[in-house]
C-alpha cells in the first residue's frame, strides 16, 4: 500500500482506533467481531474507515480453522516438506495453501515454523524443516514465495530459539551470539532476504534474559536494520509480558490480543510509556502489508482442492526417506502382503496443537492398499479392525479432534496368528507410529521402542525371516526415533515421516516402486539418546525449567557428529534410492565475490530417479574454529532416466562460508576443500579452492 494513503489514514484514525489495529480480538470462536470464527486470531476492524479485522491462520501443513465448515488440504509436515530438498515443490505447496487460506478469508498465514531441529525430543520437531539452517532458510525461503504469490502474506515463526517446549512460556534461552547467528537466526536471514515475508511472529521464549517480544535487539537492530525487515511483527499467542516493552522494542502486534491487553497499550499510550510516534510508526507496518491483502479485498476464489491434493501427494512421495533397503523394496505387485501395527489404519498424517489440520478425508495405508488391489492378507486386516474397534471413543478424537495416538497396544495379534501368517504370505510390512504436538517435548520413552513394539518386531522378523521370507519397517513419525537396535530385524526401511491426508497413498506407491523415493533426512538420526550433543535439552530446573543453555553452541546436529567423531544412526542428508548415481566433472571457479562449483550427476541404475546433490565445505585449521564441513549449497535434479545426466552449477558467496566472531564474520586464508556428496557422510568428489587474504564481513 502506497505511503500517502497510509499517512492519510494515519492522519484520520484517533488514538485508541490506532491501538485497535495493534491489539487482535481476543477468541474469534466466541468474538462478534470474528470475519472467520474459528482462525487463530484477528486484529479489530476500523468500519469507518473501512479497515477491515485483518484474519491470521495457522499453520505449517496446511490451513488450521476451528469450524467444521472449514475443510482445508493437510499437506506434509514441515520436516518431510524439508525432506524432499525441493525448493520448486515446496514453493507450489505453499502456493497451494495461501489459495486456500485466501478463500477462507484469511490474510496472514501463520507458517512457515523455523526453528532449529536441536534435539530429537522437540515436540514440535515435526512443524520444522532441519537443523541445518541454510536447508531450513531455502525451504522457507521457497513455502514463504509460494504463499504469498496466492495474495495473503506468511508469517515465519517462532522468533527465535523456541527450540523446546517445556517451559516455553518465558523459558530464558541462552545461547552465544555465534551461535544465534550461525544456526538459530541463520534460517531467518535467509527468508527475510530472500523471499521478504509480510511478517513475523516473536517467541515464548527469552533470549539471553530478554523475551523475544520485548527485545529491540533481536525485532529492531538484527531483523530491521541489519537484514532490511519491512513488515510487521506480531507476539505468539500470549507471549511476553510488558505490552509497552514490546511495542516499543518493534513487536507491532500483540496477539490473540482482547480487552485486556487492549486497555493496557492504551494505558501505556497515555501515561507515555509508549510514544506516538512509535504507535504510528507500528500501525503504518501492518497497513502497508494487510491493506494489500487479497483475503479481503478480491474475490476470495475457489481453490482447486483437487490439484491441491495431488500437490500434497508429490510433496509426500518426494519427501519419503529409504533408509535401508536389501532387495525387500519396491515390492513385486503379485506378492501376498502382510500388514501389522496400528497405524496401518490409524495413520498418522501430521502432529498435535497450531500444526494440525481438518482435511476432508486421510489416505490410510489399508484403505490405499486396497485400493492399488494388492493381494493384503486381510484376516489380519480384519483382526485389526475389529481390535480398534473397541476404541470408539479415542478413534472419534483420533479423526475428528486431534490426531492422538490412543494408546492401543501393538499386541493386538498373538504370537499364532505371525507365524500362521508367515506360511500365507510373501512378505510383512510393520508400521510404527509417533505423534507429537505443541506444548509438549517427548520423553526418551518416545525415541526407544516400547515393549509391545518390540515385541512385534522380533516375532514377525523371526516368523518371517526364518523360512526366507522378507520383513519391511515403515516409519510414520514426526521426529527421530531409535533405529540402531532393530535394524538388523528387517531388510527394509521406509522412512514416511507424517505425510498429509495423501499419506496412506504415497506410502503404497512407494513401496511399490511406482514412484522412487528421494527424499534425504534433514535432520541425523542418532543411534542412541546419549549421542545427542544438546544435553541441557529440557532446562533447569529439570521438570519445570526456568532457563536452557546451548552448551553445544555451533554444534548442532552433523556439525557435532562429523566434528567430535561421533557415529551416527543414518546421517544429514542420507537416503537411498531404487536406482543409482554416479558424480562426475567437478570443476571450480572463483571470483571475488563467490566460488562456482559444477558438476555431473548420472544415472547409472535402471529406474528413473531424482538425486539430491549436497555441497559440504571442509575449512582448513585457522583461529576460529569450526565445523568438520558444513552444507553450503545443494540441487536436487529433475527426474532422470536411466543413463541420462544433469548438469550441476552452484555459487556458494564467501560471507555464506564466513565464520562470526562476536564483532563480524570473517573468512580466514587457507586451502578450503569441496565436497559433493549424496549425504554429508557419502562423499563422492572433492576439490579445492584457496582464500588467499583473510576476508571480513558487516551484517
Ligand atoms: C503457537 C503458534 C501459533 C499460535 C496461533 C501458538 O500457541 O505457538 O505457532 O501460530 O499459537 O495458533
Amino acid at each position: 500500500m502506497s505511503k500517502p494513503i497510509i499517512e492519510e489514514l494515519l492522519s484520520k484514525l484517533s488514538i485508541e482506533e490506532k491501538v485497535k489495529i495493534l491489539v487482535g480480538i481476543g477468541d474469534t470462536a466466541s468474538s462478534q467481531l470474528a470475519r472467520v470464527p474459528g482462525a487463530a486470531g484477528q486484529t479489530h476492524p476500523i468500519e469507518r474507515l473501512n479497515i477491515p479485522g485483518f484474519v491470521l491462520a495457522d499453520g505449517p501443513a496446511g490451513v488450521r480453522i476451528e469450524n467444521p465448515s472449514c475443510r482445508a488440504t493437510a499437506f506434509p509436515v514441515e520436516v518431510m516438506l524439508a525432506s524432499t530438498w525441493n525448493p520448486e515443490l515446496v514453493e507450489q505447496v505453499g502456493k497451494a495453501m495461501g489459495e486456500e487460506a485466501r478463500s477462507c478469508g484469511v490474510d496472514v498465514l501463520l507458517a512457515p515454523a523455523l526453528n532449529i531441529h536441536r534435539h530429537p525430543l522437540g515436540g514440535r520437531n515435526f512443524e520444522y524443516f532441519s537443523e541445518d539452517p541454510l536447508l531450513s532458510g531455502k525451504i522457507a525461503s521457497a513455502y514463504v514465495r509460494g504463499v504469498q504469490s496466492a495474495g495473503i502474506g506468511a508469517c515465519i515463526k517462532h522468533f527465535v530459539g523456541n527450540e523446546q517446549e517445556t517451559g516455553r512460556w518465558g523459558l530464558d534461552t541462552y545461547v552465544s551470539e555465534r551461535a544465534l547467528r550461525e544456526i538459530y537466526l541463520r534460517p531467518f536471514e535467509i527468508a527475510v532476504k530472500e523471499a521478504k515475508p509480510w511478517s513475523v511472529m516473536s517467541a515464548y521464549n527469552k533470549i539471553n534474559g530478554v523475551h523475544c517480544s520485548e527485545n529491540e535487539w533481536l525485532l529492531t537492530r538484527v531483523l530491521r536494520e541489519e537484514w532490511g525487515f519491512d513488515g510487521f511483527v506480531m507476539t505468539d499467542w500470549g507471549a511476553g509480558e510488558d505490552v509497552a516493552k514490546q511495542i516499543n522494542a518493534g513487536n507491532d502486534v500483540i496477539m490473540p490480543g482482547g480487552q485486556d491487553k487492549l486497555e493496557q497499550v492504551l494505558k501505556a499510550v497515555n501515561e507515555g510509556k509508549i510514544p506516538i510516534g512509535t504507535i504510528d510508526r507500528a500501525v503504518a507496518r501492518v497497513l502497508s502489508k494487510l491493506l494489500g491483502s487479497a483475503g479481503y479485498k478480491s474475490t476470495p476464489g475457489k481453490p482447486d482442492l483437487e490439484a491441491h491434493a495431488k500437490v500434497a501427494y508429490e510433496a509426500a512421495v518426494e519427501g519419503m526417506v529409504l533408509l535401508k533397503n536389501e532387495g525387500a523394496l519396491p515390492i513385486d505387485r503379485g506378492k501376498k502382503i502382510a500388514f501389522f501395527g496400528i497405524g496401518q489404519i490409524l495413520t498418522v498424517k501430521g502432529g498435535m496443537g497450531s500444526g494440525h489440520t481438518h482435511p476432508p478425508y486421510v489416505s490410510t495405508i489399508l484403505d490405499a492398499a486396497r485400493e492399488r488391489s494388492l493381494a493384503i492378507d486381510e484376516d489380519l486386516a480384519k483382526k485389526y479392525a475389529e481390535a480398534l474397534s473397541t476404541y470408539k471413543e479415542e478413534l472419534e478424537i483420533f479423526y475428528k479432534d486431534e490426531p492422538d495416538k490412543p494408546s492401543i497396544s501393538e499386541n493386538v495379534v498373538g504370537e499364532a496368528d505371525i507365524y500362521a501368517s508367515a506360511q500365507r504370505n510373501d512378505l510383512a510390512v510393520i508400521v510404527i507410529t509417533r505423534v507429537s504436538g505443541e506444548g509438549w517435548d517427548l520423553a526418551p520413552e518416545d525415541f526407544y521402542l516400547r515393549d509391545d513394539e518390540k515385541w512385534l518386531i522380533d516375532n514377525v522378523s523371526e516368523a518371517y525371516r526364518r523360512i526366507g521370507k522378507q520383513v519391511v519397517a515403515v516409519l510414520n513419525i514426526g521426529t527421530p526415533i531409535d533405529v540402531a537396535s532393530w535394524r538388523e530385524k528387517v531388510d527394509a526401511i521406509l522412512l514416511a515421516w507424517q505425510p498429509g491426508q495423501e499419506a496412506g497413498r504415497a506410502i503404497i506407491d512407494t513401496l511399490l516402486g511406482l514412484v522412487n523415493p528421494s527424499g534425504k533426512l534433514p535432520t541425523t538420526f542418532p543411534k542412541t539418546l546419549g549421542d545427542v550433543p544438546s544435553w541441557t535439552f529440557g532446562g533447569e530446573p529439570a521438570g519445570n525449567p526456568k532457563s536452557v543453555t546451548y552448551e553445544e553452541d555451533i554444534y548442532v546436529g552433523y556439525r557435532y557428529y562429523d566434528t567430535f567423531g561421533k557415529e551416527p544412526a543414518y546421517e544429514f542428508g542420507y537416503g537411498l534410492s531404487y536406482t543409482t548415481f554416479s558424480y562426475s566433472d567437478l570443476s571450480i571457479d572463483q571470483d571475488s565475490e563467490q566460488v562456482t562449483v559444477k558438476f555431473r550427476v548420472t544415472n547409472t541404475g535402471k529406474m528413473q530417479g531424482k538425486e539430491v546433490a549436497q555441497v559440504y565445505v571442509k575449512p582448513p585449521k585457522g583461529k576460529i574454529d569450526k565445523p568438520q564441513k558444513e552444507l553450503k549449497a545443494f540441487k536436487k535434479t529433475r527426474l532422470l532416466q536411466p543413463g541420462e545426466h544433469e548438469d550441476i552449477v552452484l555459487n556458494i558467496g564467501y560471507k555464506d562460508m564466513a565464520s562470526f566472531n562476536g564483532k563480524e564474520w570473517i573468512l580466514e586464508k587457507g586451502a578450503y576443500k569441496i565436497l559433493i556428496g549424496s549425504s554429508s557422510r557419502r562423499i563422492h568428489l572433492e576439490g579445492e579452492f584457496k582464500i588467499h587474504e583473510e576476508k571480513t564481513f558487516r551484517n
